[in-house]
C-alpha cells in the first residue's frame, strides 16, 4: 500500500461559458472527477475539489456577435445555468468559480508577472494578420479562408471544421477578415513566449520516466507524440480586448492567452474556496504532500500535462500526481458535435428526465450509472439510448433496486419491520461466503477508484447486488417460512434461518449503500433515510462491516429506487437527436443556396493530381428497388444493381423522387466509399446527383443503358 497523501486537490476541467454543455463534456471531466473526491470524502481525507467557467478566449465574444450581444452578456447568461446543471447530475464541486472574477485577474497577472520578471518568458516580435477597418489585430478564429487540405471556404484561422485540420492563419488560402469582411494585412506585433522548448529534458523525465507507471496509456502516448515533434516556444499572450490585461505598461491592447489563464483559475478558485472557509490555500498548491489530480477530457491533455506543469515548475508550485483523462464518447454512432447539433445536452437531459413527474434525482443517478459504465477510459466509448434503457432497466432496476426491494419487503413481511437478529450457530457456508464477499468487494473497489478504473469499481459493486440477489433466491426465506409449527409461525430452526438471511441481506444493503455512494449519490442517500440511519454511515471505514444496523431497529417502509424507461422514452430521444441534427443540415443547406444563387456556380475547388482522381472507382448501376426510410423525410433506401453484387445504398432524394419513378433509373455510383449508417441502416456507396439553379437534383447516367458494374472514368 503506498502512503496517504497529506490533502488533495482535485480539478475538472474549466468548461467555457460559451454554451451548455453536453454529457461528452460531462462523463469526460466532471462524472470521474465527482466519484473520486466522493471517496476521498467517505475516507475522511482532506480535498478540495474546484472548478468553474472559463470565460475568457475568443470563444466568449464570437458567441456574443452571434447572440447579437455582449461578451460580459454571454458569460453571464450561461455562467449560472452550467453551474445549476452541474448541481442537477449531483457534481459536488467546493467551488465553482469563474475566470472573470477580480481575484482571478489578480492571480492570472501575478503569475504572469512572476514568469516574466524572472526572465522565463521570451518576447518576440511577428507579422500578424490585422484588420485595418476594425483596426484590431485577428485572433485566428476572427480569420476565415480556404482550407488548404480539403478546399472548404469557411475554414478559420486555427481549424478547418470540415476535414478537422489544425491549421495556422498563414496557411489559409484568401484569408478575409470575419470583422470587416475585408482581406487583412499583415503588421508587427510583439508577443510574450513561453519556452517549451527549453523544458523538454524535464518534461521527458517527468512524463515519461516518473510517470510511464502510473499515468494512463492514453496520456502518455499523446504527451509523447507531441514531444517527439519537438517543443516550440507558445504564445502566451493575444491581441484582444477580452481577457486578462497583460500587466505591462507596454503592453496596450493585450490580454492573457486564454490557455494561460485558464488553468490558473484552478488557484484563484482555491484561494476563493479558502477565503470563503477560513482555510489556507497556500499548502494546497505548494506543499510536496498535496496530491494535484486534474481531470480532463482528450482535447485537454497536452495543456494540463504539458503547458500548464511547465508554469507551474517556473513558478514553483506542485506538479499534478496524475491527469487521468478520457477518450472521446460518440452518441449514436456518430462523433458528438455541437456544430452539427449531434449532441445531449446536459440541461435537455434534466428537463427530460430528471425535472419530470416520473423522474428526479434517481434519474440524475441513471445517467451516472450508464456515463460510468461506458466510461472512454482506454478508448473511445459510444453512447445509445438504448443503451442507456437497457443499463437502467436490466442493471439498476433488475439487479440493485431489486435486491434492495426485495430485502426491505420480505424484512417486513417475515421479521415484523425490525432488523432480525444474528444466529451465530446457524450459520452457514452461504451465509458466510456472502458476508467474505462483502469485505473482498470493499478493498476491490477502493483499490480500483485509487486507480482511476471507475468502469471497473462501479461493475464490482453492482456486481455484489447480483451476489445479493443470488444469495436471497437460493435462501428462499418466502419458502422457508411455510415450516411451520402448530402455532402457525415458523418453526426455531426456520427463523434462525430466515433471521439469519434478512439480517445478512439488510447489512449488505446498507454496505451497497456506502459502496455505490461515490457513483450513485441520491440512491446512497435514500437508502440511508430508508434503513432509518443518518448519512454519517456513509463513511468508507463502514463498509466491509456487518454491524451497520443494529438487531431490533425498525426500518421505514421500502421505496423503489429505481423507474423503467419505457421504450417511447427512447425513440422520442432518438428522434429527437435526428431532427436537431436535420434542422441544423437544412439551416447550412439554405445558406449555400443562398450563397450559390449569389455566385451562380461554386468555385472550382483546389487542384489535385491524377492519383487522386484514381482513388474514386466509379459504376454504372441500376436502381432495384427504392423505399422511404421510417422517419427520415429526406431518406430513400435503396437496392442498386452493380453487376458483381447488389447493394444498399441510403440517399437522401425523397424530396426529389417518389420510389416507384425511379426504380429501373441508370445511375452512376460512387462504389468505393467507406459504408455510413443512417437511421440504422448501413450505406454502402454514394450516388452522383447534379443540382441545378433551382435547387433540383439530376442522376448522373449513361445516355444509353449499358450492363451495370461499367466503369466510369
Ligand atoms: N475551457 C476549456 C475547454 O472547454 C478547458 C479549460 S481547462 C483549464 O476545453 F485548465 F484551462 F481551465
Ligand atoms: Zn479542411
Amino acid at each position: 500500500m503506498t502512503t496517504i497523501p497529506k490533502r488533495y486537490l482535485v480539478t475538472s476541467a474549466l468548461p467555457y461559458a460559451n454554451g451548455l454543455k453536453h454529457i461528452g463534456h460531462l462523463a469526460g471531466a466532471y462524472i470521474p472527477a465527482d466519484i473520486y473526491v466522493r471517496y476521498l470524502k467517505a475516507q475522511k481525507r482532506d480535498v478540495v475539489y474546484v472548478c468553474g467557467s472559463d470565460e475568457h478566449g475568443t470563444a466568449i465574444p464570437i458567441q456574443a456577435t452571434k447572440e447579437g450581444t455582449t461578451a460580459q452578456a454571454i458569460i453571464d447568461k450561461y455562467h449560472p445555468i452550467m453551474e445549476q446543471n452541474f448541481r442537477d447530475l449531483g457534481i459536488e464541486f467546493d467551488i465553482y468559480h469563474r475566470t472573470s472574477s477580480p481575484l482571478h485577474h489578480e492571480t492570472a497577472q501575478e503569475f504572469f508577472t512572476a514568469l516574466n520578471s524572472k526572465g522565463d518568458l521570451e518576447i518576440k516580435e511577428s507579422e500578424q494578420y490585422f484588420d485595418e477597418e476594425a483596426n484590431a489585430f485577428l485572433a485566428d478564429r476572427y480569420i476565415k479562408g480556404t482550407c488548404p487540405n480539403c478546399g472548404f471556404e469557411s475554414a478559420y484561422g486555427d481549424q478547418c471544421e470540415k476535414c478537422g485540420k489544425s491549421l495556422s492563419p498563414d496557411e489559409l488560402i484568401n484569408p478575409v477578415s470575419t470583422l470587416s469582411g475585408k482581406t487583412p494585412v499583415k503588421k508587427k506585433t510583439k508577443h510574450w513566449y513561453l519556452p517549451l522548448d527549453k523544458h523538454e529534458a524535464f518534461l521527458r523525465e517527468w512524463i515519461l520516466t516518473e510517470h510511464a507507471g502510473d499515468w494512463r496509456a492514453n496520456v502518455l502516448g499523446q504527451c509523447k507524440s507531441w514531444i517527439d515533434g519537438g517543443l516550440q516556444p507558445r504564445a502566451v499572450t493575444r491581441d484582444l480586448d477580452w481577457g486578462v490585461k497583460v500587466p505591462l505598461p507596454d503592453a496596450d491592447g493585450k490580454v492573457l492567452y486564454v490557455w494561460f489563464d485558464a488553468p490558473i483559475g484552478y488557484i484563484s478558485a482555491t484561494k476563493q474556496w479558502a477565503l470563503d472557509n477560513g482555510k489556507d490555500w497556500k499548502p494546497y498548491w505548494e506543499d510536496q504532500d498535496t496530491k494535484l489530480v486534474h481531470f480532463v477530457g482528450k482535447d485537454n491533455i497536452v495543456f494540463h500535462c504539458i503547458i500548464f506543469p511547465v508554469m507551474l515548475k517556473l513558478h514553483g508550485n506542485i506538479l499534478p500526481a496524475n491527469v487521468p483523462a478520457n477518450e472521446f464518447m460518440n452518441l449514436e454512432g456518430e462523433k458528438m458535435s455541437t456544430s452539427r447539433n449531434w449532441k445531449l445536452e446536459m440541461q435537455d437531459y434534466i428537463d427530460d428526465f430528471v425535472n419530470k413527474e416520473n423522474g428526479g434525482t434517481q434519474m440524475a443517478d441513471a445517467l451516472r450509472y450508464y456515463l460510468t459504465q461506458i466510461a472512454p477510459e482506454t478508448k473511445d466509448s459510444e453512447f445509445t439510448w438504448k443503451g442507456f434503457q437497457d443499463a437502467n432497466n436490466s442493471e439498476l432496476v433488475s439487479i440493485f433496486g431489486n435486491f434492495i426491494n426485495r430485502s426491505m419487503v420480505l424484512m417486513h413481511k417475515l421479521c415484523k419491520g425490525k432488523v432480525p437478529k444474528l444466529h451465530e450457530e446457524a450459520l452457514g457456508e452461504l451465509d458466510r461466503n456472502v458476508i467474505g464477499e462483502i469485505r473482498a468487494v470493499k478493498e476491490k473497489v477502493e483499490l480500483l477508484l485509487e486507480q482511476f478504473k471507475f468502469r471497473e469499481a462501479l461493475f464490482e459493486v453492482i456486481n455484489l447486488a447480483r451476489t445479493g440477489n443470488q444469495y436471497m433466491q437460493k435462501k428462499e426465506p418466502w419458502i422457508v417460512a411455510k415450516q411451520t409449527g402448530e402455532d402457525g409461525q415458523p418453526v426455531a430452526e426456520a427463523q434462525a434461518s430466515i433471521d439469519n438471511t434478512l439480517h445478512i441481506c439488510l447489512q449488505l444493503c446498507a454496505n451497497l449503500g456506502i459502496l455505490v455512494n461515490p457513483f450513485l449519490p441520491f440512491t446512497a442517500k435514500k437508502i440511508c433515510h430508508m434503513l432509518k440511519v443518518v448519512d454519517k454511515m456513509l463513511e468508507w471505514e463502514n463498509a466491509g462491516s456487518l454491524k451497520l444496523l443494529s438487531v431490533g431497529y425498525s426500518l421505514r417502509p421500502p421505496e423503489l429506487l429505481f423507474r423503467k424507461i419505457e421504450d417511447a422514452e427512447i425513440s422520442y430521444q432518438v428522434d429527437k437527436l435526428h431532427a436537431a441534427a436535420e434542422q441544423v443540415k437544412n439551416q447550412q443547406t439554405e445558406i449555400n443556396m443562398e450563397e450559390n444563387t449569389k455566385t451562380e456556380t461554386a468555385p472550382v475547388k483546389p487542384e489535385i493530381v491524377f492519383d487522386d482522381f484514381a482513388k474514386i472507382d466509379l459504376r454504372v448501376g441500376k436502381i432495384v428497388a427504392a423505399e422511404k426510410v421510417e422517419k427520415a423525410d429526406k431518406l430513400l433506401k435503396l437496392s442498386v444493381d452493380l453487376g458483381f453484387e447488389t447493394r444498399t445504398i441510403v440517399s437522401g432524394i425523397a424530396m426529389h423522387f417518389k420510389p416507384e419513378e425511379i426504380v429501373g433509373r441508370q445511375v452512376t455510383v460512387v462504389v468505393n466509399l467507406a459504408p455510413r449508417k443512417m437511421r440504422g441502416i448501413e450505406s454502402n456507396g454514394m450516388i452522383l446527383l447534379a443540382e441545378d439553379a433551382s435547387g433540383k437534383l439530376h442522376f448522373i447516367h449513361p445516355e444509353e443503358t449499358i450492363n451495370p458494374g461499367a466503369g466510369v472514368s
